[in-house]
């Protein structure tokens, strides 16, 4: 059996964040990820790859064991689901809040509301719990300008400094989840490649600030 692995890891602010992690514990990718267009990158160590892609395709790739292990943010983890995946350690990287915001000074009327997100999933969910009806309408990106084009009352989306929010006049209102990048791992890989993949999680465990 191949004592080889492989890690997906998002790219983005996530990857700037990562391989600084993999770096202390003497995994790092033989090209520059930045200048490369390479999807697939050796490291140091002769028996590690890292494939580097989008977020939401990380844990797709560590539940049909593609890959084995995965740098994922909880966000997409809530949104998509975790079966399948085992989520053994919080790398507390990429810390951003996940946020229902609107228009400043924005009030509800008590009717339904519209909240536009890509967080479908984690929306409905938070809105079926409070009892408010809401129709949430799924966009891919710049949700801030929902809004202000009148196509939806609120939003739902990561919040990091507020700036995004603040620029486009639109103000925090309630949290829903606390996000940060997990280790995710591949239930059968963890099993049949136990000894590896435990020893990268505890050489992790032990590089990541003490919290
Ligand atoms: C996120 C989010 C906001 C922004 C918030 O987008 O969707 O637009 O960051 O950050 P701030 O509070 O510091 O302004 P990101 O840049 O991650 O890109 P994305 O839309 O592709 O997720």
């Amino acid at each position: 059996m191949s004592e080889s692995l492989t890690i997906a890891l998002t790219k983005g602010r996530i990857l700037k964040e990562t391989l600084p992690l993999l770096a202390s514990v003497g995994i790092e990718p033989l090209d520059d990820v930045d200048r490369s267009r390479k999807l697939i990158f050796d490291t140091t160590h002769s028996d590690v790859r890292l494939v580097i892609i989008r977020g939401t395709d990380v844990p797709t790739y560590v539940r049909h064991g593609a890959a084995d292990v995965g740098v994922v943010g909880k966000d997409i983890l809530l949104e998509h689901g975790a079966e399948g995946l085992y989520e053994p350690l919080d790398l507390g990287i990429a810390r951003c809040r996940l946020m229902t915001a609107g228009p400043v000074g924005w009030r509800s009327d008590g009717a339904r509301i519209r909240v536009a997100t890509k967080f479908v999933n984690i929306a409905r969910r938070h809105f079926a719990r409070q009892g408010v009806h809401a129709d949430v309408i799924k966009l891919y990106g710049a949700m801030e300008l929902a809004p202000i084009m009148d196509l939806a009352d609120l939003i739902v989306d990561i919040v990091d400094t507020g700036n995004t929010l603040r620029a486009n006049g639109m103000e925090p209102l309630e949290e829903i989840a606390s996000i940060s990048s997990r280790l995710i791992v591949n239930k059968a890989a963890m099993r049949s490649r136990h000894a590896l993949i435990q020893g990268l999680i505890d050489r992790l465990a032990a590089v990541l600030p003490a919290r």
